[in-house]
C-alpha cells in the first residue's frame, strides 16, 4: 500500500507535544542527524567553520551560508541510486549580523558586508548515505555558492540593458532567497523575497519613487546598513541597483559553470515561493508575494515547456503573468498583467511589458487584485491538483478570503482550478483551516496534538501527505497578549486533506523558524531546515557579542559556540516511509 501506516489515512505517527525546549523534537520511533550547519565547508577539506565568526568572507564563500530556508533535493541516478545520493541545494535567506561577526552587527565596514554577500544566496552540496546510515558530504565539482556577489544574466522582457537596471557594477547576486521552486527540466528557483532591506543612503537629497515606496524601498533600509560601507547598495550614488532585485532566479545545479538567471517575465515582487507544475506540456508557476496585503500570482507558459526548450528558449521567458482575485461567493479569476490589456495601457502610464513587470504591485493594484494576509508557500496535491497557500498573518483584509480581522494566527486558503486545469484562468477557493488556539478565538478547531499558528512552509508529498511549517515571529512568541503562549517553539506538521486530520511531527529549538523540506525519492529521508536558532526572542532576550548563545546553543550547544542554521535529516528507525 502506497505510504503504509494507518488504513484509514494518510497520518501513521503519534503527536509530539508542544516545546519551549532548546531542542529539535520527532515523534516515537524517528530519529535526526544535523546536516550542514552554517560555515560547514561545501566540499571535504575547504575551509573550517571557526565558532567565534571569524571566518573571512572568502572562507564564507566555500561554507555553508546562513539562515537555512527553501530546499530541494535532486536525486541523482534511478529511485533506489538516488535516494542514497543526490545534490542538495538551499536558500540562505538573510543574515543575523550579531551571529556573522566576532564584535556583532554594531559597526559596519566593507569586509563586513562582503562577508555577509557571501553568506546570503543559494548552496549546492553533494551528499550521499553511507553504510553507517547517516549523510555525509562528498567531494564534487558540481558544489557551489551562488552569493550576494555571484555574477548572474537577465532574460525575459526586462534585460540587464534595461536603463532602469543600470548601474557602476555588473548585474550580480542573489538575495533573500526565501522559498523555492523547482522545474520539470531540473533547475532550481531561488525567490527574491525581502530585497528591499538591503539598500538604503545618507544622501538627503534621495526620495522614494511611488513604486519605490510600493516595495517598502527607504533611506534607512532594513537594519543591514551595507550601503554606510558599500557604494553598491547606495540608492542616490547606485539608483538601478535595487531594480535588478525581486525577481525569480534559475540555477541549474548540474551544470556548475551555468550562471543563475533571472526569469523576469514571472515579475518583480517579494517572492516568497514559485512552485511550477504542469498543464497539458506548459509551465504553470505560482508565487505568493509575502506582505500584508498584497498578493498571489500565476505564471502560465506560451506552449509546450519541452519544445520550448527544444527551440533553445526558457520555458519560463515566453507566458502570461497573472494575478488573483478571490470573489466573496467562493469563485475567483486571474487577472493577466499584459501591456495593452485592461488598465495596462499606454495611455494609462504604462510603457510596454518591461514597465509592468518592473512594477508588478502597482500593475496588479490597477487590475483589480485581492489583498491577502501575507501569501507565502505554495503547494499543489499531487492527487486532485488542488492548490494549497499559507496566509501566514496579517490585518485581516475586507473580503471573505480573509475571514479575521486581524489575523494573528493565519490561515491556508485552498483553490480547484476550473476543470483541474491548473492553466485555467477561474477557480473555486475555500478556506481549508484556520490557524490558531482555541483558547483565544472559538472558531479554530485544533487541540493540543496538532495547535499550531503562522503558518509558511508548505509541502505535500507524493504520497498527498501536506506538510505545514510554521514561522511565529519571535516578538509574538510564548506571548498571551497576541495568543501565543500556549503554542511553543515553531514546529512541523502533517495534514490528510481527504480526512482533515492534523498531527504535529517536530518541534523546533529556540528562535528558530522551521522552514524547507525536501524528500529522497523513496521518501525514507526527509530534509528539514532550522533557520535562525538564537535570533532575539521575547522570551529569552537578545544574542550578544559577549553572549551569542543568549537565546540558544542549537545544534552543537558548545560553550563557546554560538548557534547556527541547520539541515536536519529526519529517518525512522525502521527505514519506513516518513509520515506513514
Ligand atoms: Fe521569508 Fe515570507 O518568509
Ligand atoms: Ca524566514
Ligand atoms: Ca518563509
Ligand atoms: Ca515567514
Amino acid at each position: 500500500r502506497p505510504g503504509g501506516g494507518s488504513p484509514r489515512g494518510l497520518l501513521g505517527f503519534t503527536p509530539v507535544p508542544t516545546s519551549t525546549a532548546d531542542d529539535f523534537t520527532v515523534p516515537e520511533g524517528y530519529e535526526t542527524q544535523v546536516l550542514i550547519p552554517w560555515g560547514t565547508p561545501i566540499r571535504p577539506g575547504g575551509p573550517r567553520w571557526r565558532k567565534d565568526g571569524s571566518n573571512s568572507a572568502e572562507e564564507q564563500a566555500e561554507q555553508i551560508g546562513m539562515n537555512h530556508d527553501g530546499m530541494h533535493f535532486f536525486p541523482l541516478g534511478n529511485t533506489r541510486e538516488g535516494s542514497r545520493r543526490g545534490l542538495l541545494v538551499l536558500n540562505h535567506e538573510y543574515v543575523d549580523q550579531s551571529l556573522l561577526f566576532p564584535d556583532g552587527a554594531e559597526e559596519m565596514t566593507a569586509d563586513k558586508v562582503r562577508k555577509a554577500l557571501a553568506a546570503h544566496g543559494v548552496s549546492v552540496v553533494e551528499i550521499e548515505r553511507r553504510r553507517d546510515g547517516d549523510w555525509h558530504v562528498v567531494d564534487s565539482r558540481r558544489a557551489r555558492r551562488v552569493t550576494g556577489s555571484t555574477p548572474v544574466d537577465f532574460s525575459g522582457p526586462v534585460k540587464a540593458s534595461h536603463p532602469s537596471l543600470r548601474a557602476d557594477n555588473e548585474p550580480l547576486g542573489t538575495l533573500n532567497n526565501c522559498s523555492n521552486g523547482y522545474t520539470p527540466w531540473g533547475t532550481y528557483l531561488a525567490c527574491e523575497e525581502n530585497w528591499n532591506n538591503y539598500f538604503g543612503t545618507q544622501d538627503p537629497s534621495w526620495t522614494p519613487t511611488a513604486s519605490q515606496k510600493r516595495y517598502g524601498v527607504s533611506a534607512s533600509g532594513g537594519g543591514f546598513r551595507w550601503h554606510e560601507a558599500d557604494p553598491r547598495f547606495d540608492l542616490a550614488a547606485n539608483p538601478g541597483e535595487v531594480n535588478r532585485f525581486g525577481w525569480i532566479v534559475e540555477i541549474d545545479p548540474k551544470n556548475p559553470d551555468a550562471k543563475p538567471v533571472k526569469r523576469t517575465a514571472l515579475g518583480r515582487v517579494k517572492h516568497e515561493g514559485c512552485t511550477v507544475t504542469e498543464s497539458r506540456g506548459r509551465v504553470v508557476a505560482y508565487t505568493g508575494d509575502d506582505q500584508d496585503g498584497d498578493y498571489i500570482y500565476k505564471f502560465v507558459g506560451h506552449g509546450s515547456w519541452r519544445v520550448q526548450r527544444a527551440l533553445g528558449r526558457s520555458p519560463l521567458d515566453h507566458g502570461t503573468l497573472y494575478v488573483a482575485r478571490f470573489d466573496d461567493d467562493g469563485s475567483g479569476e486571474w487577472l493577466p498583467l499584459e501591456h495593452g490589456t485592461g488598465a495596462l495601457t499606454t495611455a494609462g502610464g504604462w510603457a510596454d511589458q518591461a514597465d509592468v513587470l518592473l512594477r508588478t504591485r502597482e500593475a496588479a493594484d490597477a487590475v483589480g487584485a485581492t489583498k491577502m494576509d501575507r501569501p507565502e508557500w505554495i503547494s499543489v496535491d499531487p492527487r486532485t491538483k488542488d492548490v494549497y497557500c499559507t496566509l501566514t498573518n496579517g490585518s485581516g483584509w475586507n473580503s471573505a478570503v480573509s475571514p479575521r480581522k486581524p489575523n494573528p494566527y493565519g490561515h491556508i486558503v485552498r483553490w480547484t482550478e476550473r476543470g483541474g486545469d491548473n492553466a485555467a484562468t477561474t477557480f473555486e477557493w475555500d478556506i481549508f483551516l484556520l490557524a490558531g488556539d482555541p483558547a483565544y478565538d472559538d472558531q479554530v478547531t485544533l487541540d493540543e496534538s496538532n495547535l499550531f499558528g503562522s503558518p509558511d512552509g508548505l509541502a505535500f508529498d507524493d504520497d498527498g501527505r501536506l506538510w505545514i511549517q510554521t514561522d511565529v515571529s519571535n516578538s509574538s512568541q510564548n506571548l498571551a497578549s497576541k495568543g501565543y503562549d500556549n503554542i511553543g517553539n515553531n514546529q512541523m506538521l502533517a495534514a490528510d486533506p481527504r480526512t482533515g486530520e492534523i498531527r504535529r511531527f517536530l518541534t523546533g529549538p529556540r528562535g528558530a523558524e522551521i522552514s524547507g523540506v525536501t524528500f529522497t525519492p523513496d521518501r525514507r529521508t526527509m530534509f528539514v531546515n532550522v533557520q535562525h536558532p538564537g535570533e532575539a526572542t521575547t522570551a529569552w532576550g537578545t544574542p550578544t557579542p559577549e553572549n551569542p548563545r543568549a537565546v540558544s546553543n542549537w545544534p552543537d550547544f558548545d560553550p563557546e559556540g554560538r548557534p547556527r542554521s541547520a539541515t536536519v535529516v529526519v529517518r525512522r528507525t525502521d527505514g519506513g516511509v516518513i509520515g506513514s
